[in-house]
């Protein structure tokens, strides 16, 4: 099969589309034809082991896992011994949290694992949303219904799936933009649409139970004038001087996102596509062959949402 492989760290010229064996699905694995996968950051990021630390979890001189790929949409290949709930040519979608692979055109996942059936309707290229509505999801499940939240970044693949999901919680979302991303806020259901070019976000005052930086791009110190009192910040990035992580570690009221229960969350996002109260929202489209390309639009920061490689 084809597949985007990389032995070293470093910049997305590191990545070979090569053939490499087709996997067997073990017991209790599904194999599942790719159809379409994306390319995140944190694609992007294990790529070059950035943050340093995360060589712990991909290994400290070289890359345990060769492939990569988070997301994957496509159809069950074949069912590897005491699979049952799934068939041949079923449709499935998930997310590969642990060993990544979804950059080929096999994948092999546990039937238990997070994996479910593609709602009706819903197209291979429309079902790659895993990814930043995971990360979302383990902040803006703590809203309460009535409960107001600032989602800063909204346009990112994080963010849009963040304003999603805190409405879904019932919350009062305010997203913060720049000018090109005004209508796409609006349009995803935010109650108030902020432009961080024209407008000082950190001035509309002590109102939100919840502060979401999902871009990186803003800090606590600047924001918790934005927050009631018990209000929580919540980002995506390490802050100025691993700010995020060492704030976090002696204040509950500051908190990288944290995501588990993947399988579960699977399961509920399809409920959610079926029902049309979740979409991703999808920016480029690039086939596997033109992945380095890919690799290098996501590194920008620029994109809107989801970046996804057609099989
Ligand atoms: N380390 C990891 O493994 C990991 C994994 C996943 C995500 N993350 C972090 O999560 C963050 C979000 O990732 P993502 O994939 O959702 O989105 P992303 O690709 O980082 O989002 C880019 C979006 O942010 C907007 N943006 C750029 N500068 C901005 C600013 N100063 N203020 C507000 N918006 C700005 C861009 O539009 P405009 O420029 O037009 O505003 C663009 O639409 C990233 O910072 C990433 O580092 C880390």
């Amino acid at each position: 099969m084809k597949a985007a492989v990389f032995d070293r760290y470093g910049p997305p010229e590191r990545l070979s589309v090569t053939r490499v064996p087709i996997p067997e699905p073990k017991p209790g694995e599904l194999r599942v034809r790719v159809r379409a996968t994306t390319v995140t950051r944190t694609d992007t990021a294990t790529l070059r082991a950035h943050p340093f630390f995360a060589r712990a979890m991909t290994g400290w001189v070289r890359p345990r896992m060769h492939i990569l790929g988070m997301d994957f949409a496509g159809e069950v290949d074949a069912l590897g011994a005491g699979v049952t709930g799934y068939a041949v040519g079923d449709r499935v979608f998930g997310l590969l949290p642990d060993h990544f692979g979804g950059h080929a055109e096999f994948v092999c996942v546990g039937a238990q694992a997070a994996v479910a059936p593609i709602p009706d309707k819903i197209a291979f290229h429309e079902a790659v949303v895993g990814e930043g509505a995971w990360y979302a999801s383990s902040t803006t499940d703590g809203l309460r219904s009535g409960q107001s939240c600032l989602i800063y970044g909204a346009s990112g693949a994080i963010g849009t799936a963040a304003v999603q999901l805190a409405k879904a919680q019932g919350a009062e979302v305010t997203a913060v933009v720049g000018t090109r991303h005004l209508d796409l806020a609006a349009r995803l259901g935010a109650d108030r649409v902020v432009n961080y070019e024209a407008e000082d976000f950190t001035a509309l005052g002590p109102t939100f139970d919840l502060v979401m930086d999902a871009v990186g791009h803003t800090s606590w110190f600047a924001c918790r004038r934005l927050l009631k009192p018990g209000g929580v910040f919540s980002a995506t990035d390490l802050g100025p001087f691993w700010s995020n992580i060492l704030l976090g570690a002696v204040s509950r009221r500051v908190g990288t996102p944290y995501p588990n229960d993947a399988p579960g969350f699977v399961w509920r996002l399809a409920g959610m596509l079926g029902a049309g109260t979740f979409a991703g929202v999808f920016d480029r489209s690039y086939a596997l062959e033109d992945i380095v390309e890919a690799f290098r639009y996501v590194e920008t920061g620029q994109k809107t949402g989801i970046v996804t490689i057609r099989m």
